[in-house]
């Protein structure tokens, strides 16, 4: 598996909140459901809105510019059996959030 890297203090993304952090070349949103953080990446698949600017509601995320919801779980598109947003590991450590990078 890859390396964890520190994408930002916890205390930056407290429950039901959102961030946007580069991992590698990628834009990822890191989003806190209830203490428990996931990452996914943070362009909406419909027109590349930033999901970090978007909505979260328990583990559903709606994009700002025009709708598109997604499980931050799993990444999947809520209303589409084929569009995934890519996820990452993501976990708290010592008060910072990490993102597990993809295998090389
Ligand atoms: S860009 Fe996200 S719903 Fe259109």
């Amino acid at each position: 598996m890859g390396d964890w890297v520190d994408v930002g203090s916890a205390s930056d993304c407290a429950p039901g909140s959102c961030i946007e952090a580069v991992v590698g070349e990628s834009i990822v949103v890191v989003v806190n459901v209830d203490g428990m953080f996931f990452a996914m990446d943070g362009i909406c698949a419909h027109q590349g809105g930033p999901l970090s600017k978007g909505v979260l509601s328990g583990c559903t995320l709606t994009c700002p510019w025009h709708g598109w919801q997604y499980n931050v779980e799993t990444g999947q598109q809520l209303l589409s059996d084929t569009i995934r947003q890519t996820v990452y590991r993501a976990r708290e450590s010592g008060g910072t959030i990490q993102i597990q990078l993809p295998n090389p």
